[in-house]
């Protein structure tokens, strides 16, 4: 074999990733609207508490909104050739049916991206993550009402048009998948009786999938050197023995992922769904021109996340073993180890995944989010080490090299929280990501001061490298 395949290309575009409602705080500030995240205390897996009684830590994040430039040098320090982030909707659209955007929402992000720039630092924008105006919740019922689609479009082109000398690479809704598992978060949904509507998770899917095909139309034509991704948290099962029922199992529940980048990425519903809404008479509301719409603005990339992989089983005895962990849930795998949250480590499945993807739709892709949530101490004399970090993150790069050997197209690697962040399902800060400790904890007590972790110098490294050490 060719070594030098193994190599990871020039430009490649490393750096880190984050959500502005994980990290902003500020929630109030210059005119931001409350957002479905504002209400959601205990992460996006628990029902929103409407009356904000509860302690929030999203409300105040790590105070990105006025350390960023400090955070910024030091991603500049590391070497970042990338940083991926997210725009609060309710910066530039407060409560989300405004014709006008709030001109100090903008400025806020064009500031950060300016300093950005300055480091050399190419922005990745995530339109949508995990958060919408609390208003469109309220007064329109999120994402089952098609008028959101258009105040979504208004969002959309608002930022390219501000930033379209600034910003190449966007994605158009953070793990859009999500919406099978946290409809309140994926697509501001709520059921009266709690029971989850599967027709509205999926007129929902479709109202989303039409905004995706229209940002990419106006994000081609307002900028036409952009990039425009799909995200999805991507999934890997594997049957939990050769029996084929088990085989079965697993491929029917990838399908629940693969559903949406199938739709964004080949610009059709796939067959098993439009059975599968045949077969459980559900009948999606659609307007003449929106399969045209999805078949002729597909995306550019296929972004998505990978923290682990599932096992899936037929059979009785296994229901009881059964783990989860970012947003899935599945038969325990007997083979890997897992997190301290259970999140189960599988490096290889990174590698896996990405030559499903790439077998699939043939176009780039790009990891956008990977990381090991892990509690750090800090020492006495304030170092941390987390060299469990430094092995999960390099066993993943040395999988995504593979990756690359196997003749994937890969763009980039942007690990998760590169700055310690608040989490997205347990709404903690215990739970750390970060190449950078921030003195904060889940009651938010601390004195909000960043310290370097030994994964610092060695993502460092990695980059200055261009993935050779590691
Ligand atoms: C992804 C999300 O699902 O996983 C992020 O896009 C999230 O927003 C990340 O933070 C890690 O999950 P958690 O629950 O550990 O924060």
């Amino acid at each position: 074999m060719n070594t030098q395949t193994r190599k990871f290309p020039d430009g490649f575009l490393w750096g880190g990733a984050v959500a502005a409602n994980q990290l902003e705080g500020a929630y109030q500030e210059n005119g931001k609207g409350l957002s479905t995240a504002d209400v959601s205390p205990n992460g996006i897996m628990s029902p929103p508490d409407f009356s904000m009684t509860q302690f929030n830590l999203y409300h105040e994040g790590i105070d990105f909104y006025h350390k960023y430039k400090e955070d910024i040098a030091l991603f500049a320090e590391m070497g970042f050739k990338a940083f991926r982030f997210s725009i609060a909707w309710t910066r530039i659209f407060p409560n989300g049916d405004e014709q006008e955007p709030n001109e100090k929402g903008l400025q806020f992000y064009e500031d950060m991206i300016n300093e950005l720039r300055r480091h050399n630092i190419e922005p990745v924008v995530t339109i949508s993550h995990y958060e919408m105006p609390l208003g469109l919740v309220k007064n329109y019922g999120g994402w089952k009402n098609r008028q959101v689609v258009d105040f979504y479009e208004r969002f959309a082109r608002t930022l390219f048009t501000h930033f379209k000398d600034k910003v190449k690479y966007w994605m158009t809704f953070n793990e859009i998948n999500v919406l099978f598992h946290a409809p309140f978060t994926g697509g501001g949904l709520l059921f009266e009786d709690g029971q989850k509507n599967e027709k509205d998770i999926y007129q929902a899917a479709h109202h989303q999938f039409v905004a995706s095909a229209l940002a990419v139309k106006a994000g081609h034509e307002i900028i036409p050197s952009s990039q425009i991704g799909c995200m999805i948290a991507s999934m890997i099962t594997y049957p939990y023995s050769s029996r084929p029922e088990d085989m079965f199992a697993a491929i029917t529940q990838d399908r629940k992922t693969l559903f949406f980048s199938d739709v964004q990425s080949r610009g059709y519903y796939p067959t098993y769904i439009n059975n599968y809404l045949y077969e459980n008479n559900i009948k999606l509301e659609m307007q003449s021109g929106d399969l045209e719409l999805l078949q002729n603005y597909t995306v550019d990339y296929i972004g998505f996340s990978y923290y682990m992989s599932f096992v899936a089983s037929t059979a009785p005895e296994h229901e009881a073993s059964r783990t989860s962990g970012n947003l899935f849930e599945g038969v325990k795998n007997p083979y890997l180890k897992a997190s301290d949250w259970g999140w189960q480590i599988d490096p290889i499945g990174l590698r896996i995944v990405c030559n499903q993807l790439y077998d699939r739709y043939q176009k780039p892709l790009f990891i956008v989010e990977n990381g090991l949530g892990a509690v750090d101490k800090v020492e006495e004399d304030g170092s941390i080490n987390d060299d469990y970090r430094i092995k999960y993150l390099a066993a993943h790069i040395r999988e995504m090299k593979n990756a690359i050997g196997d003749g994937v197209e890969i763009m980039g690697y942007t690990s998760w929280g590169p700055i310690d962040l608040v989490s997205a399902s347990t709404a903690e800060l215990k739970k750390r990501y970060g190449y950078i400790y921030v003195d904060r904890d889940s009651q938010g007590k601390g004195s909000n001061n960043r310290l370097k972790k030994k994964s610092f110098d060695w993502y460092k490294q990695v980059i200055a490298t261009n993935g050779e050490n590691f």
